[in-house]
């Protein structure tokens, strides 16, 4: 329990714990603001502050307590264009890992830094960092989601010609984290998901449910075939979550989930493929699409600091 120690709130703090947090609106202020950010410093070096340096002295204080690249990577790179900076806590190092309670940490963080960042196995610890913290607190993966995954991959397609409302998406493999978040965006703008799962493996119906009565259409299917067909934007991850067991039936069931240049021909012409990565070429995509001229998953992968830019903005009350 917290004690008798907690902090007068004073006005909302913006989490962005999941995409509703922020809701449609300043989703899409995000992705306008992360096309003109990246546009005004094309060719500049990847440190160097952005010309208004919105974020100058902030600080960011990023917890791991599971691996990451992109993520790590590309929020130490956002705070640096912002005029921030970042630091890491890993679990491995910092009192957390023996013990230290969420709430303190919350606490003793919020009068260090000006947001948290978290990345963690169980996503109601994200939540009670929120309910502590008086700075806001970001998704950076859960169990449950990966809100900020899919603020690039929504920036994503709309570089690559995409108009969300009504697009064609198609989920291949595990219903997991990732697909969660994309079936919330599905709610907020207006798109179809067609999720191609083996039987067991579908997401979890909050979301699907989340996306249906806000109007979109989410198609659940154990044939791949049907997921692909017609998809303008062809998705998939890891058969393999972190944290979850390397079972030799998950993988034998996910086999007929992989998308190859058979299930990418079923889709449009012009689908672009997308993975959040890391991959794992040769499972759950083969090495031609992966490699191939519909992936998009390095512009995608760069994307995630012009998202993570914009989500950091508008948790400072900068954007929307
Ligand atoms: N896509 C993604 O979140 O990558 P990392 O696990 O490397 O952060
Ligand atoms: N679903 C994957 C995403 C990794 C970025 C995981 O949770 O491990």
């Amino acid at each position: 329990m917290a004690g008798g120690n907690a902090l007068d709130l004073g006005p909302a703090v913006r989490n962005f714990l999941d995409l509703s947090d922020a809701g449609g609106n300043a989703i899409a202020a995000m992705l306008a603001d992360a096309q003109d950010r990246k546009a005004a410093r094309a060719g500049w070096p990847k440190g160097k502050p952005d010309a208004d340096a919105p974020l100058a002295g902030h600080v960011l204080g990023m917890i791991f307590e599971k691996n990451s690249t992109r993520t790590r990577v590309s929020f130490d790179i956002a705070m640096r264009q912002l005029g921030g900076s970042a630091l890491i806590l890993d679990s491995g190092t910092s009192q957390l890992g023996r013990g230290e309670s969420i709430a303190d940490t919350a606490r003793v963080l919020s009068r260090m830094v000006d947001a948290i960042m978290i990345r963690t196995d169980d996503h109601a610890k994200a939540e009670e960092l929120a309910h502590y913290a008086h700075v806001p607190v970001i998704n950076g993966l859960t169990d449950r989601s990966h809100p900020c995954q899919i603020v690039a991959d929504l920036l994503t397609m709309v570089e690559h010609g995409k108009a969300l409302p009504g697009l064609e998406i198609a989920w291949l493999g595990d219903g997991n984290n990732v697909l969660h978040s994309i079936l919330e965006a599905a709610a907020l703008f207006k798109f179809n998901v067609r999720v191609g799962t083996p039987a067991g493996y579908e997401p979890e119906s909050e979301f699907v449910e989340m996306a249906r009565s806000a109007g979109s259409k989410v198609t659940l299917t154990n044939d791949a075939g049907e997921a692909a067909r017609g998809a303008d934007v062809v998705v998939t991850d890891t058969w393999v979550s972190m944290g979850q067991d390397h079972a030799d039936a998950k993988l034998a069931a996910m086999a007929p989930f992989q998308v190859d240049t058979d299930l990418m021909a079923l889709a449009n012409q012009n689908a672009k493929f997308l993975h959040c990565l890391p991959a794992h070429v040769g499972e759950e995509v083969s090495e031609a699409v992966f490699e191939g001229p519909q992936s998009v998953v390095f512009d995608e992968a760069e994307n995630r600091i012009h998202a993570q830019k914009a989500i950091l903005l508008w948790c400072h009350g900068l954007i929307g």
